[in-house]
This record gives structure tokens, C-alpha cells and sequence, in this order.
């Protein structure tokens, strides 16, 4: 697949065959075959007769040098960033780059689409080519796995913060790790372990999945929407740059400081709060009443005692 080639479509305007040939070097039966190829990847690129080609929609492509630029430069040369055309699970990339992990660069990969995106409970993820943000870190923690169980909220609200910067108001956080607007679902957070317990450090991928420009999904099975949904134009290069300076920075107070000072903002995006809960498959309910200091989901039982569900034992939904 030649980037090169989507990169001159990008725009959505239609370019003839000879320029594009012109533009890339190549012949235009070269050019036409290209071209078919990016249809087979699933682009949709519309053939006008005797004036060329138009890419319905334009893409908004994902570019290294879009990235970087928009970071800090101290943060930028921090991170070992990975951009690619596409990949089975962005996730499943981070870890197999684990003997490459360095102390002073944190590995990053973000793809333009996943084959095979993975989410919680071996769910798929959705993931169509250049229409969401597919995103994953890795990181070394030093301490036992049960420091891990306020991770996926530092994301939450790391998350939430970085769209609230680019404008994105209302964002809620469905404990332990969705991204909510107005009751549904604008993306998700899957923390995976790397490894046993190496010298008491802990590897970890977590991965970030946000729908972006999708509004059309057939097979996704829960109420969904995307910044698109909401209104507004979006570059995927800028929201990457937001989220992992948002994302490093608590990454950082995490590990400094542990979980606790993020009580308070996760808490204020929680949309489980004062409503009716049912947890353990419907054996446990009870209200919402936030997250205890490790991040434990609070129940209030009828008799007023408060019950702790822990992520991973369990999913919370709201009595119907
Ligand atoms: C969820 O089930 O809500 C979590 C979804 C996490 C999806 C992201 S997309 C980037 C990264 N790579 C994956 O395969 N999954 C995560």
C-alpha cells in the first residue's frame, strides 16, 4: 500500500491520473494499479471517467511528523513512536516489541487500522481504516500487580481531560474503563499484562480505542458515538499528541504519588454515580457511590453497608 498515493488523495479532490503520475514518479498504469490496491484495503476511491481520481470523504491520515510536531519536544524524544499503515491489535504490537523496551523511551504505537483490535472480556474492537484512534503504550511499573487496579482510571481521566482541552465538554467515564457521551459509548481503555513479575516490576500494554470520524457501524453491539457524531472537524494526528501528553503527564503522578489523587476527578466524571447497580451477574445491587482510594467501584448495599467491586472480577451495569 503506497501512502504516497493517499497522502496526494487526501484531500478528496480529484486529481487525474497523469499528475498523480507525475507527482509519484511512476507510470500511469502504475498509478491505476496502485489504486486498486488501495481499493481492495478499502479505501474508497472513486474512478471519474477521462478525469481521474477522487477519494470520497478525503482521509484524514495519520502522520509521524504531524505528531511529533504537535508535542513537546522534551516529551517527543521520550517516547519510540510507531506509526503504522495497519496492524493486527496496536496492543499486540507493543508487546512484542517488549525486548526493545528501553528504560528511557516509552514505546508508542498508533495505526491507521487493526485487523484484528482487541477489547476487554476478548471482545473485537471495531477498528475501520483511517476513521478511528487505535493507540498503545508500554510501561514499567515497579511494585505488585495490585497497583495496577487505578490504571485504566488514570486513563479515564487522562482521557477525558485531553478532549475537554480540544473543546469536547460532558465527557463521563463508565468505571472501570469506558469513555462515555450522553449514555453512550465514545471509546475504551485495555490495560494487558506483559510477562510474570520481573525483579518487582510489572510490564504493562494499555491500549486506548476512540471513535473518530465512524458513523456508520454495523456490527457493533452497544450504543456508540464518535467526535464526529458530536459535531465539529477532527484530526487524528492532534488528538494522538493531546491524549499522550495528557496520558504521560498522570502516568508520571501515578507513578509518583499512587492512585488517590485521581479519586476526586474520576469521581466527577462518573456516570454510574446515585443510580441503581447490579453487579456479580446480578447477585450483588445496590447505588453507585464512586470509587474507593484503589480505585474499587463503591456499592451502597439496601442495609447502607458500602460493597467494593474490583475491576476484572466483575462488570457493573445499571438495573433496568
Ligand atoms: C474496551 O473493550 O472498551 C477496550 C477497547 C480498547 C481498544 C484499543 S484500540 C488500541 C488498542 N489495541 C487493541 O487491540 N485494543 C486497544
Amino acid at each position: 500500500m503506497s501512502n504516497t498515493l493517499l497522502n496526494l488523495l487526501a484531500d478528496g479532490k480529484l486529481h487525474s491520473g497523469e499528475a498523480l503520475a507525475e507527482r509519484l514518479g511512476i507510470s500511469r498504469t502504475a498509478v491505476w494499479k496502485q489504486v486498486g490496491r488501495a481499493l481492495e484495503s478499502g479505501y474508497p476511491i472513486e474512478t471519474v471517467r477521462g478525469k481521474g481520481y477522487r477519494l470520497k470523504g478525503g482521509l484524514d491520515l495519520l502522520s509521524e511528523t504531524r505528531i511529533r510536531d504537535a508535542l513537546p519536544t522534551g516529551l517527543e524524544r521520550r517516547m519510540q513512536l510507531l506509526v503504522l499503515d495497519e496492524t493486527d491489535s496496536t496492543n499486540a504490537e507493543v508487546s512484542r516489541s517488549v525486548h526493545r523496551w528501553s528504560a528511557d523511551r516509552i514505546p508508542v504505537c498508533v495505526a491507521d487500522m487493526q485487523k484484528a483490535g482487541r477489547g476487554r472480556r476478548g471482545r473485537r474492537w471495531h477498528s475501520p481504516r483511517g476513521e478511528n484512534l487505535y493507540l498503545s503504550l508500554g510501561l514499567s511499573f515497579e511494585g505488585g500487580f495490585a497497583i495496577l487496579d487505578g490504571l485504566s482510571l488514570v486513563f479515564g481521566v487522562a482521557v477525558a481531560d485531553a478532549l475537554k482541552e480540544l473543546g469536547v465538554q460532558n465527557v463521563g467515564l463508565k468505571w472501570p474503563n469506558d469513555i462515555f457521551i450522553d449514555d453512550a459509548k465514545l471509546g475504551g481503555i485495555l490495560i494487558e499484562l506483559r510477562g510474570e513479575l520481573e525483579e518487582g516490576s510489572v510490564q504493562v500494554i494499555a491500549g486506548i480505542g476512540m471513535n473518530v470520524h465512524m458513523t456508520e457501524a454495523e456490527d457493533v453491539d452497544q450504543r456508540w458515538t464518535s467526535l464526529a457524531r458530536l459535531g465539529g472537524c477532527w484530526e487524528r494526528n492532534l488528538l494522538v499528541a493531546a491524549i499522550l501528553r495528557r496520558v504521560l503527564a498522570s502516568v508520571e503522578k501515578f507513578q509518583a504519588v499512587g492512585f488517590s489523587v485521581f479519586r476526586a476527578a474520576w469521581q466527577e466524571r462518573d456516570i454510574f454515580s446515585g443510580r441503581p447497580l447490579l453487579a456479580n451477574h446480578g447477585e450483588v445491587h445496590g447505588i453507585g457511590r464512586g470509587i474507593d482510594a484503589s480505585g474499587h467501584y463503591l456499592l451502597e448495599r439496601p442495609d447502607g453497608t458500602l460493597y467494593p467491586v474490583r475491576a476484572g472480577e466483575v462488570s457493573l451495569r445499571v438495573a433496568e
